[in-house]
Parts: C-alpha cells; structure tokens; sequence
C-alpha cells in the first residue's frame, strides 16, 4: 500500500481509468468527503455546546429526532446541494426528496443518505455513522419520487462514514471495498483498508435478542444453533448497524434485523441503508438477504420502505437464510 495516499488522490487516479469519464462523479465524492469531516468534527464535539439530546420532533419513521441528526442532516444537505453534481437527494430523515434549489446547477445524480446512523448511540458516546447511496439521475427534466425508487443493483456508488475510535470512510464503486482513515491532525482521509475482504465464515453474530419473543420459527432455530454446543458464535451487538456492519466487515460474521411477529418487515430502511450495504457486502465477498431475496434486488416501492436485513459473511448468511427458509415452508 503506498503511503501517503489520500482519498482524494485515490479517486482521481480511479478516474484516470476511466479516460470517458467526465470527472463529474469525483467532484460530488469531493463534496460529500468535506460533509463527512464537518459532519465527523460535530460528532467529535458531541457533549459540549449543548448540541446532545432530543430535538424535540420525530422524523416519519415514528422516531424521536435527536439534535446531531439535524445537524448531521443539514450539513449533508447545505454541503451537496451547490456543487451542479446531483439533481435531489432523499434522507431517511426527511419525510419527501429533496430538490436541488434552482439558483443551483443540477447534475446527473441523485444521493440518498441516513445522515447520522444510531441515534440512540449519540447522547452515550457509541459509535455512530452516515450511510449514504448514489444513483444516476433518470434522463427526464424533472426529478421525482421514482429517480429513487431503484433496485440496489442499480447503485452506482455507496459507503459509510463511521465515526468511531477513528473516523473511517469506506465506500464502494463496483470495483472493490476501499477503507480511509481520517487523519484529524492533517484534515485528510488517508487509505488505510484497501481492497477489504469480509472472511466467507465468521465468529461473530449480532442481533438484538431483547426481540426474541417476537422472532420467527426461522429466527429463533438459527440463533438457537449458533448458541448450542460446538458452535464457535459468540454476541457482538453496538445498536448502531453502522457499526455492528463494520466490525463484521473486517472480523467476518453476520448480522440479522429479521421480520419478526412485532416488525414485519423489519426495522432497517431499504433505501438508506440496507441497499449500501449490501452493496459494499457484496464487493467485499460477502452476502446479504431478505430472508427470502438477495437485497439488492429488491424493487423499493416506497422512499422509506423497511425491510428485513441478514448481512455479512457468505456462509453465514447462507446457513441462516437456509434457517427461514426451512421454517417457513
Ligand atoms: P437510526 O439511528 O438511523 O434510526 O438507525 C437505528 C437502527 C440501526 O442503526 C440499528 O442497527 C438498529 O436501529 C437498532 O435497533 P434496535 O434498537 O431495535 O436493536
Ligand atoms: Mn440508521
Ligand atoms: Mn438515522
């Protein structure tokens, strides 16, 4: 790995593979990398400046909105929406899509964002993160609902900022799962993970076993083997799928928000972080389902559609979709 080598010289070398391209993709990423340091120095701040607790709203999910997830939200927005790359956003925190406003150029993309992942992480000092998913804009004059309303196949870049120990973003194109540190003392995000691989088995399973008298034959069987006797599992679960996703990305494992007889379509938004990280998974090695589709090929019907999540490593995911599967027959 070369030293020295920052996200934004990465990106401009990717680019010159790609002598075509029109350089448009690499300036929207600039911008969301400068939304991730401003939205990361917030984060690293939390605590003073009276900017942790509850906003006093809740976002069209039903859920209590807290004061960093506005923040988090606005500084995405006000960051993207003037560099003339895309033509509307959508966030799981806002309740219709988001136009560019017309006294701004418009570009050929569209972004969808969960502008800060584990909200009720925040006030604790838990990691927490921003997931977000890039599509190409439709071809017609005015963008609209359906723009979004795509399979995750259809992705043309996804990735996560994860403010944890450090702050790391890891993103995909469809050429591989890249890993950058941010390195607060030069400002710069430095690549530290490339070309990450999740192992095709793992050790790790994560769910929130506070649901357990909810769950599903399929579930409850599956969990029930990799507690048993010669299992090698052990529990690892943050409450922020950001990082719970993380860790399973580099350690291998898997992680499960199923349907269950409370959330019947599970919990997770397909939009706004289910279809990245399936993306990711998948360029990583790994798998993601349903329970009973591949995610990403999923044909979202709504904006804040939810769906039930099993992620991670490919024998992992196999052996607990083969759980549903046989519990559900
Ligand atoms: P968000 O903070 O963006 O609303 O997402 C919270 C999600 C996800 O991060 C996490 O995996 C899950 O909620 C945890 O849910 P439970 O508390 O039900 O386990
Ligand atoms: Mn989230
Ligand atoms: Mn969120």
């Amino acid at each position: 790995m070369p030293v020295g080598m920052t996200l934004t010289k990465f990106l401009h070398e990717e680019q010159r593979r790609y002598p075509s391209s029109s350089g448009s993709f690499t300036a929207l990423f600039s911008d969301l990398v400068i939304a991730a340091k401003i939205i990361s120095s917030q984060v690293r701040r939390a605590g003073l400046g009276g900017i942790l607790g509850a906003a006093g709203t809740q976002n069209v999910h039903g859920e209590e909105v807290q004061k960093l997830d506005e923040l988090a939200n606005d500084t995405f927005i006000r960051t993207m929406e003037h560099g003339g790359h895309l033509s509307a956003m959508a966030s799981e925190e806002m309740d219709d899509i988001i136009h560019v406003d017309s006294k701004y150029p418009k570009g050929n993309y569209v972004i969808m964002f969960d502008p800060l992942d584990g909200s009720s992480n925040i006030d604790v000092n838990i990691s927490v993160g921003t997931i977000f998913s890039i599509l190409k804009a439709g071809k017609g004059s005015e963008v609209t609902v359906k723009d979004f309303l795509k399979p995750g196949v259809e992705q043309v870049c996804a990735g996560y900022i994860l403010y944890g120990s450090s702050t790391m973003l890891v993103y995909t194109t469809g050429h591989g799962v890249h890993g950058f540190t941010l390195d607060p003392s030069v400002g710069e995000f430095f690549l530290s993970h490339e070309n990450i691989r999740i192992p095709e088995k793992g050790k790790i399973f994560s769910i929130n076993e506070g649901n357990s008298r909810h769950w599903l034959p399929g579930t409850s069987s599956y969990i029930e083997k990799v507690k048993s006797n010669g299992s090698e599992k052990t529990a690892r679960y943050v409450g922020s799928l950001v990082a719970d996703f993380h860790r399973n990305l580099l350690r291998g494992g898997v992680f499960l928000y199923p349907a269950d007889k409370k959330s019947h379509k599970g919990k997770l938004r397909l939009l706004y972080e289910a279809n990245p990280l399936s993306f990711i998974v998948e360029q990583a090695g790994g798998a993601a389902s349903t329970g009973d589709e591949r995610v990403l090929d999923v044909v979202p019907g709504e904006l804040h559609q939810r769906t039930p999540l099993i992620i991670g490593s490919k024998a992992d995911v196999e052996e607990a979709v083969s759980f549903w599967k046989t519990a559900s027959v």
